[in-house]
């Protein structure tokens, strides 16, 4: 077993920790209170390769390992959720789809521009009624004159009102089910395609999530994804690795939190010293650190796993399962570490702990990642 990383991967942590450290951080704490799009801070990771880092430069991507892109995520969402959910959507769920399952011509029309960072992407799945049930899906994709006609209404879509291209995921053919369905490539305006009102939310605030209406949206056939009614399998292909990035940003969000519990239990005093000095702080700063470790383990594995053309559904929902709920009880311990501080928003660990919950619904919830393990387990 080699756990040492390459010095091109600690070179990227570290410019990604930076870039963090000095992008991300000014005005992050403003952008989650008016939940404003971080778009100067978008076109800088697009500058830095961050948006395409695991596409072929062939395609305008980065070509790097996913060992890197987990690092990545981890050091953005130390600091700014909002933007690590960008770049997941982007790497994960568009860009990768598209490389691994794109028709030449659709990578050259989109992939490149995508995975420059030129332009970003939204992956359109869910529904009013096929959250968690994927394959419950209303809209309709009717095949007319060598066109498809799009109907219907997608939520909760990040990216939603600032991605230029949407992969949509619609029915064809009901009686087929799930083998009835396809994934499509939408281009922002075209007619009939509109954009319903952003979301409140309760973290990840700087991202942008929106529903989607499609009113006989026509698009040309050559933008279907695969074979007739691949779309589910597309789907749940992509969202496999999707959740190793998920997981990796629940582990930023667990790390920041416990690095910023443990630098402020070295100056905050009380009883007459450094509240460090009190086992009841003491063992929660332990507890928190080994399951970071124990998260981190997870992900790394993952990631490895699918860069070494091993299976990853079960490492990935695995990683997602495990590091979410770190995120969770990390950042809940580092408010409780914070006391009154902690509730307050400059000292950051409020944020952490209301952008840590989503990564226990979003790319399939906890209770999702355990169908998808545990049938794992049982079909061995
Ligand atoms: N790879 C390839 N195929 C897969 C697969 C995988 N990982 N997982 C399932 N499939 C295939 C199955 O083999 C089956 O195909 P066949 O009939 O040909 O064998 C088909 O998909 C249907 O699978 P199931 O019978 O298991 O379907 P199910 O309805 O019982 O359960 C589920 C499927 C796992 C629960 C799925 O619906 C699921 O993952 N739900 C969660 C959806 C989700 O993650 N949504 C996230 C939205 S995107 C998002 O959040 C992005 C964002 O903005 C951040």
């Amino acid at each position: 077993m080699d756990f040492k990383l390459s010095e091109e991967q600690l070179l990227i942590k570290e410019a990604a920790r930076d870039f963090a450290k000095n992008e991300l951080l000014p005005g992050v704490i403003e952008r989650d209170e008016k939940q404003e799009f971080p778009k100067e801070q978008v076109k800088k990771m697009a500058e830095l390769g961050f948006l395409g880092m695991m596409t072929s430069p062939e395609y305008g991507g980065s070509g790097m390992d996913t060992i890197s892109y987990v690092m990545v995520m981890e050091e953005i969402s130390k600091i700014d959720a909002s933007c690590s959910v960008i770049v997941s959507v982007n790497n994960s769920l568009v860009c990768w789809g598209l490389e691994n399952y794109g028709t030449e011509e659709q990578k050259k029309k989109y992939l490149t521009r995508l995975a420059s960072g030129e332009i970003i992407g939204a992956f359109c799945l869910s529904e009013p009624e096929a959250g968690s049930d994927a394959t419950s899906q209303k809209t309709t994709a009717i095949e007319k004159d060598g066109h498809y006609i799009i109907n219907g209404t997608k939520n909760w879509i990040t990216n939603g009102g600032t991605a230029d291209v949407y992969l949509v995921i619609a029915q064809t053919h009901p009686e087929k089910k799930h083998k009835g369905i396809n994934a499509f490539i939408l281009e922002k305006g075209m007619p009939g395609f509109e954009i319903g009102p952003k979301e409140q939310k309760l973290g990840i605030r700087g991202s942008d999530t929106h529903s989607l209406i499609f009113n006989d949206v026509k698009v040309p056939k050559e933008n279907r994804i695969g074979e007739d009614g691949f779309g589910f399998k597309f789907a749940m292909k992509t969202l496999a690795g999707g959740r190793i990035g998920i997981a990796a940003q629940a582990l930023g969000i667990a790390s920041g939190a416990y690095e910023l519990a443990k630098e402020y239990s070295k100056v905050r005093k009380s009883f007459g010293t450094e509240i460090c000095n009190h086992q009841a702080i003491a063992f929660k700063l332990a507890d928190m650190h080994t399951q970071i470790e124990a998260a981190r383990h997870l992900v790394l594995k993952a990631a490895w796993d699918k860069d070494n053309g091993h299976d990853y559904d079960l490492s990935g929902a695995m990683a997602k399962l495990y590091a979410s709920q770190v995120a969770m009880d990390t950042a809940i311990e580092a408010v409780q570490i914070h006391g009154g501080n902690g509730y307050v928003k400059e000292y950051h660990v409020e944020r952490l702990m209301r952008d840590a919950k989503i990564t226990q619904i979003y790319e399939g919830t906890s209770e999702i990642q355990k169908v998808v393990i545990s049938r794992g387990l049982l079909a061995e």
